[in-house]
Parts: C-alpha cells; structure tokens; sequence
C-alpha cells in the first residue's frame, strides 16, 4: 500500500529574503514564494538587519498565505511547520522562528527545526535521492563558505569553513568598490563577461598545505589597492575606468574566487575519497564556478559526479527548508515551542 504523502510549509527569514514554500514528500514543489528586499538594502550595499527584520514581520503571514493556497493545502492535509532558525540574523530570524511557533501551536502541527547551512545542500539533492557516497558538499552564500561531508541529508561534517570574510561577501564588497550594483555576485559575473580573467594576477589565499579553511579578506583588500594604488592614498580610480578595466578587474577577481573554491573543493574530495560533489548557496549560482566544478569533477579519475543546485534554488528560498525537513519528520526529530534562533549554526 501506498504510504499517504508528506506535506511540509518551510519558512525562511534568516537573511533578506522572506520566504515560505510547500513541498510533498520532499521533493514535490508545491508552491514557493520569495520576497527579496534587493530594493530595501541596495542603498546600504549590504543587509540593514532593524530593516530586514521589519520587512519580513510585515510579509511573512501574507507569503505564507499565498504558498498554502497556491499549493491548494489547508491546515487540515498540512503535516508539519519547518522554520530554518540558524545561522544568520538574530533579528531576522525570530521572525521566521516565531511565526513557525504560533502555527505550530494555533493548527497543532509539529514543529521541525532547520540548519539554513545544511538545507542550501539539500538544494543540490532536491532532484536526486540515490546520492554516491561519500560526498563533499560546498556552500558557499553571503554568509557563509563551509566545506562538508556528506554522509546523508541530516549527517553532515564540517571540514572547514571561512576565516573571514565569505566568498558571497567579497562579491559583494568587491562590487561596491568596482560601483557596481548590489547584490554584487550577479553584477560581477554579468560585468565580468567582457572581461579578461587573467588581466590581473590576484592572490589565491590557500593558508596552509592541506588546510581545507578560506580566507577571502586579502583578495578583497588586493582588489582595494588595485583601484586606489599601493599607497591607498589615491582617490578610488574605478569612478573613471573604462569599462573594459572595471570588466577585467570583475573577470580577475571572479578567477580567483573560483580558483580557490576548485582547490579546497578537491582537496576536501581527495581527503575524504568523495564520489559525489554538492553545491549550494547564492553564489553557487555563479556560472563561471559551476563550468570550473564540472570540469574538475570531469577530470577527477574516476570521474566524480557534480550535482549543483538548479540557480533558482541557489539563493535563500524557503523549498530547501520544507525539502530538508522532510527527513527530519521521517525520523521524528521535532523542536518544541522553546525553539529560539540561533546566528551562528
Ligand atoms: O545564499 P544567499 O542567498 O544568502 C545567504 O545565505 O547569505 O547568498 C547571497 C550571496 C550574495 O553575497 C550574492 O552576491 C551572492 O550570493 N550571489 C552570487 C551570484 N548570485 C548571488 N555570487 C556570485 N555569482 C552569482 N551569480
Ligand atoms: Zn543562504
């Protein structure tokens, strides 16, 4: 007999992005709604957390509104609430986490727990169940650039992770300085497309031999003294570069993130003898780090296989919450009405 489906609503507030989706039996999307507040930080160039926090209060109930009823789902056939409540913004996330609770407690509904980090992978599984074992799993968002492994959905190790800044971070610093606009990642890669990426050498931090750790703080500062001359005295040049030298700096830059990402990425993967490599997260959108990836994977021997978010799952959505949660509630692993965000994971 066919056992009844699973359906799950994941809610998403850790960042800039109010979200809420509903997934069946943690693959089926349903509905999945995203209100980005590009428009509301643009300005700042970079995340305004009372802002963020304010936005997603006035917008949470009315998106979870419209992915229940464009799933056609009422509280009676919903079987769980999943909220992600770590890591990220403290002031953000008791928003996502707080409606999760009063649903959870007004419908009586169990309530399911989710590590944002963790379900940016299970982006990258979404369409595959019968994941290679061992997997190494890279993440790499606004927040974070964390190397895993990957034993199953839930069992996940960190090998490493950033010492400074992020890699969706430096996209967007670098970005500011170039003027280019924000988020930075998508405006670096579209300005970059003209560019050369071997136009200028910048340095590939690898920190020490065998360290599966990022550093991404001295790329950023390369790029600094590169637009204001090694004295730091000049005025920023990029307010009058061509075109054609913001677009190399973009293609150079973007080479060098890419470079270290491949590294560590394959040194994680030899270390642990990974068949399958994961990506997720906003910059695993990146085309020019999916093209590296695959190549990489490509010419491992024997060939590993790359399994990368689809780009529209990449930045933060509330699908990879409801997805993920699917196999905590399989294992009845449930949060009670104490559950508290958390910012770091
Ligand atoms: O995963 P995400 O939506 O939020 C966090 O969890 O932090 O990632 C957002 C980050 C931003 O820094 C953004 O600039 C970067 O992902 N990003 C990209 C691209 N699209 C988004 N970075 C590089 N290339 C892209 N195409
Ligand atoms: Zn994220």
């Amino acid at each position: 007999m066919k056992s009844k489906s699973v359906n799950i609503l994941g809610i998403e507030t850790s960042c800039d992005e109010t979200a809420a989706a509903v997934v069946t039996d943690g693959s089926i999307v349903k509905s999945s709604f995203v209100a980005s507040q590009i428009k509301l930080h643009e300005k700042y160039g970079g995340v305004v957390p009372e802002l963020a926090s304010r936005e997603h209060a006035e917008k949470i109930y009315p998106i979870i509104k419209e992915a229940l009823e464009q799933a056609q789902i009422t509280k009676d056939n919903l079987d769980a609430i999943a909220v992600a409540n770590q890591p990220g913004l403290t002031m953000a996330l008791v928003v996502g986490v707080t409606a999760a609770k009063t649903l959870s407690f007004a419908w009586q509904k169990p309530l399911i727990a989710i590590n944002h980090l963790h379900a940016h992978l299970q982006s990258a599984m979404l369409s595959e169940q019968d994941i290679e074992l061992p997997a190494v799993a890279l993440v790499v968002s606004g927040g974070h650039t964390s190397l895993f492994d990957c034993q199953s959905p839930l069992e996940l190790t960190l090998l490493g992770s950033t010492i400074d800044d992020a890699a969706g971070e430096a996209f967007d610093k670098v970005a500011s300085i170039l003027r280019l606009p924000y988020p930075g990642g998508p405006s670096i890669e579209k300005a970059g497309k003209n560019g050369n990426p071997k136009a200028i050498n910048f340095p590939r931090t690898l920190i020490a031999p065998g360290s599966l750790d990022f550093s991404f703080s001295g790329l950023k500062t390369a790029v600094l003294y590169h637009c204001r001359g090694q004295d730091m005295k000049g005025e920023n040049k990029s307010d009058s570069m061509s075109e054609q030298e913001i677009a190399d700096i973009a293609a150079s830059f973007q080479a060098a993130v890419v470079d270290v990402l491949v590294k560590k990425t394959k040194r994680a993967a030899d270390r642990i003898g990974a068949k399958t490599v994961l990506l997720g997260g906003g910059v695993g959108a990146n085309s020019a780090l999916r093209e590296a990836l695959q190549q990489f994977c490509d010419s491992s021997k024997p060939p590993r296989k790359l399994l990368a978010a689809p780009k529209k799952y990449c930045t933060d959505n509330a699908v990879m919450v409801a997805s993920l949660a699917y196999y905590k509630f399989k294992e009845g692993l449930f949060a009670d009405l104490t559950l508290e965000p958390k910012a770091h994971g």
